[in-house]
């Protein structure tokens, strides 16, 4: 946004300055961590297959619905709802949209904070030396399992993310993340290419890319749309606010498109990374890792001591994971708080300041579950929270979204206000489909399978 001051609704300043604003949200941990971990979960290349086809069916009309909603109205989730359908409960998508953002925001912080604490140890040297797979599930799992270090690296997260949002210096980050993404993706190349020339790198470049179609079922494509969802930043009106920021001379179709490719291509690149390394790393049994919620930081540190350079290299790995997470935890923050200023007249820095500590305060018994508390590591209570608000209430979302704009709002009003910036919209017939029949269909039918059936 080229808006600092805090109370005003800026505007993007350019049509790139949007596209990395919103890459920025949607590029991040969902990519990067929780991608492997869903191809683990759901045998391998067949998810993948599953993912890259949700993408383009399911997600990118869906992104192209929520921006358009959103320059259209010029509001927050909750507000645009009440703009399009005055008095009706439409409005509720929008609230479901907040509470979702609070949600996914304290256990992905959580996250974040195991990059800033990753950050830390390698400065230090932590990860000198040989690194073998026992050493490295060591350190994750001690690291994860001290409660006072991830708590201090939680707040931390948190804190900076507030500051950012509480002072509307957004556009700050989005300048400097401008450089930063493309070398995030330079790194991410470098490890890819390594990872692909280890010794024993082939049967896990066969689990990840060569896909076993018997194993399709509901379960899989529930988790391949939620994935789609969470990590293009959809189902909960973070492109509704981004789109309120854009100017109508903006091309949506195009913007959303280069927004899902970016997001996608560094979600296959960070399987390309895990799965060969993984499967040739002697000393694991890599079905029982694969789905792991430390994958990425187990498996990371074996492919970054094996590159020349290791020690700089981890380092700015770190840097640069840590500044895509906190581009995706801004834009969590920043859904909450355009509803408290714009529908409740707060001031920025206390709609931050309140949702940042009301997420803290939700996400500290996730920063526990991983070893630090013995009962909620048994229930596993962050994956829980990653099931309920990163895949179903996602889904949901994106749902009622997607029925609001082909059945309540009208497809001709979204078409007309596509059109500006778009004089040629050549998906369009892919895109109706999508939205009235499609999507929704899916949705519907893969929500029901997976609760009631499987
Ligand atoms: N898309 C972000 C990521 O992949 C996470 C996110 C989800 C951000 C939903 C906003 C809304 O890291």
């Amino acid at each position: 946004m080229t808006t600092d001051s805090p109370d005003t609704r800026g505007s993007w300043g350019s049509k790139l300055a949007f596209i990395f604003a919103a890459s920025g949200s949607a590029i991040g941990l969902g990519s990067i961590w929780r991608f492997p971990i869903m191809v683990g979960l759901n045998g391998g290349a067949v998810f993948v297959f599953a993912y890259i086809l949700a993408v383009i069916l399911i997600g990118f009309p869906l992104m192209l619905t929520e921006l358009t909603i959103g320059r259209h109205t010029q509001k927050n989730p909750v507000g645009a709802f009440k703009t399009l359908k005055p008095g009706t409960p439409w409005k509720l998508v929008g609230y479901m949209g907040v509470i979702t953002g609070v949600c996914i925001l304290s256990y992905y912080s959580v996250i974040a904070s195991w990059g800033v604490g990753y950050l830390y140890k390698t400065l230090i040297g932590a990860f000198q030396g040989e690194m073998t797979w026992t050493r490295s599930d060591q350190i994750f799992s001690s690291f994860t399992a001290n409660p006072v270090q991830v708590l201090i690296c939680f707040l931390v997260v948190i804190a900076l993310t507030t500051f950012v949002i509480s002072r509307g210096v957004k556009g700050g980050i989005e300048r400097w993340s401008k450089i930063l993404m493309p070398m995030l993706f330079i790194l991410i190349i470098i490890m890819a290419i390594r990872a692909l020339t280890l010794k024993g790198a082939g049967p896990g470049i066969s689990f990840y890319l060569k896909p076993d179609f018997t194993k399709i079922n509901p379960r899989l494509l529930f988790y391949a749309v939620g994935q789609a969802f969470f990590s293009l930043s959809l189902g909960m009106g973070t492109m509704i606010t981004y789109g309120s920021y854009i100017s109508k001379e903006e091309n949506l179709s195009s913007s959303a498109g280069w927004v899902c490719f970016s997001t996608t291509l560094v979600a296959l690149l960070s399987g390309i990374i895990i799965f060969p390394t993984l499967f040739a790393t002697p000393g694991i049994n890599p079905q029982e890792v694969q789905a792991s919620t430390g994958l990425m930081f187990q498996v990371f540190p074996l492919i970054i001591s094996k590159l020349p350079g290791g020690y700089v290299f981890g380092v700015l790995f770190f840097i640069l994971l840590f500044v895509a997470a906190l581009t995706s935890t801004i834009s969590l923050l920043e859904v909450p708080t355009a509803f408290l200023i714009d529908e409740h007249k707060w001031r920025r820095e206390k709609a931050a300041t309140v949702i940042g500590a009301a997420a803290f305060i939700l996400g500290i018994p996730s920063a526990l579950s991983n070893g630090a508390s013995p009962w909620l590591t048994k229930i596993n209570l962050m994956m829980k929270m990653d099931l309920v608000f990163g895949n179903i209430m996602l889904a949901v979302g994106g749902l009622l979204i997607t029925i609001f704009v082909a059945y309540v709002w009208g497809i001709p009003q979204a078409l007309k206000e596509i059109s500006h910036g778009t004089p040629r919209f050549k998906i369009k017939p892919l895109w109706i489909f999508s939205v009235k029949v499609l999507s929704p269909l899916a949705i519907i039918a893969i929500l029901v399978f997976t609760i009631f059936f499987a």
